[in-house]
């Protein structure tokens, strides 16, 4: 993977995203997003993403290539997530992946885009496998102890809700706008006492998960604020907030460090996906780690949420690794690491 130049493309939720890179070096990384379609509807609508999706690739494409200062042809592979994801989406760039490959000759890797999130900190810290991943975003939250390029073993993941779509219920349940995770974040800051929420699954043993009983007990204890106040008072908000972000901050660093301990070996901790932008979580998680004895690594925050450079630097590994795929490649909603 040191001096592979490859360009990626990434489709499968809501960003448009095409990046290239050569060896560890990010020669470009564009991202056009589609918040803005979306926010009528308080959530990814998959129609629409896919047409915007189909509309925007080519552009993403010249984009990270002019960025980059290349053509093409100064490319080695040509690297596109395969699944999992929306279909009509993970479609856009696999059909724009293919068109380019059979224009130009160059080989074709499809890339899990989970596995693109498990391999970032080794394009972004160099980190040596094995080491244990904990991917935090809208719609994954699971352990992985990371092998190889290939090589996954999961540890334990949520059994209802991801957090970041726990963060962006709650923030609907309290009025505060989306994405949620920062506007709760935020709220949270201002907050002078906190709201005495459960942490879900402590008392079963091992890594997995649960935030879909939190985000109820948020619900009840703003019922029982606005019963007692006629209203939410704003400090009352903050208060729940506070509370909310503790509790998921709490699971997540205990069952950390239960995956920690149950991976002897692992050379690092790290943690990925839009969630680990969260101040107070980052702050826990880091301490479980030196706790371990373990380098904490959260890649920056551009790269910790969706892109394609992540793709196009886990089709190097991948490729460097030896898989070609070819013209067949096919769109994988499901694909379970
Ligand atoms: O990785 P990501 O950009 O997209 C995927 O889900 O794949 O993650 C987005 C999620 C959203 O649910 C958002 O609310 C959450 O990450 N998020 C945060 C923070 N920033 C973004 N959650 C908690 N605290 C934050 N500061
Ligand atoms: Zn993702």
């Amino acid at each position: 993977a040191q001096d592979l130049t490859i360009l990626g493309l990434e489709s499968s939720c809501d960003d448009t995203a095409a990046a290239v890179t050569r060896g560890r070096a990010i020669l470009s990384n564009v991202v056009l997003r589609q918040d803005d379609l979306h926010a009528a509807f308080g959530g990814v609508v998959p129609e629409i993403a896919a047409r915007a999706h189909a509309e925007k690739i080519d552009l993403a494409v010249e984009q990270a290539l002019a960025e980059a200062g290349l053509r093409l042809s100064d490319c080695d592979a040509i690297a596109v997530t395969a699944g999992p994801g929306l279909i009509g989406g993970v479609l856009a760039a696999v059909m724009c992946a293919k068109g380019l490959a059979a224009a130009t000759g160059l080989p074709l890797v499809g890339v899990n885009h989970l596995a693109g999130h498990a391999l970032t900190p080794r394009l972004t810290d160099g980190l040596a496998f094995p080491y244990l991943m904990l991917l935090v975003s809208g719609g994954h939250c699971q352990f992985l102890r990371v092998d190889g390029p290939d090589a996954f073993a999961r540890l334990g993941g949520t059994i209802d809700d991801a957090p970041g779509e726990a963060f962006d219920k709650v923030a609907r349940l309290l009025g505060l706008p989306q994405p949620g995770g920062p506007a709760v974040e935020a709220e949270a800051a201002r907050a002078t006492g906190t709201v005495a929420l459960p942490r879900p699954l402590l008392d079963r043993p091992g890594c997995d998960l649960s935030f879909s009983g939190l985000k109820t007990a948020v619900l009840r204890a703003r019922d029982q604020a606005v019963a007692a106040h006629d209203g939410l008072p704003r400090a009352l908000r903050a208060d729940i907030c506070h509370g909310f972000q503790s509790a998921v901050r709490d699971v997540l660093a205990e069952k950390s460090r239960r995956a920690i301990e149950a991976s002897p070996g692992i050379t690092a901790f790290a943690v990925a996906g839009g969630v680990a932008a969260n101040g107070p979580l980052r702050a826990a998680l880091s301490e479980v780690a030196e706790a371990a004895g373990l380098p904490f690594t959260a890649p920056p925050l551009g790269l910790c949420t969706d892109n394609a450079a992540m793709i196009a630097w886990a089709g190097s590994e991948l490729f460097a690794a030896g898989q070609r795929d070819d013209l067949t490649l096919a769109a994988r909603p499901r694909w379970p690491l």
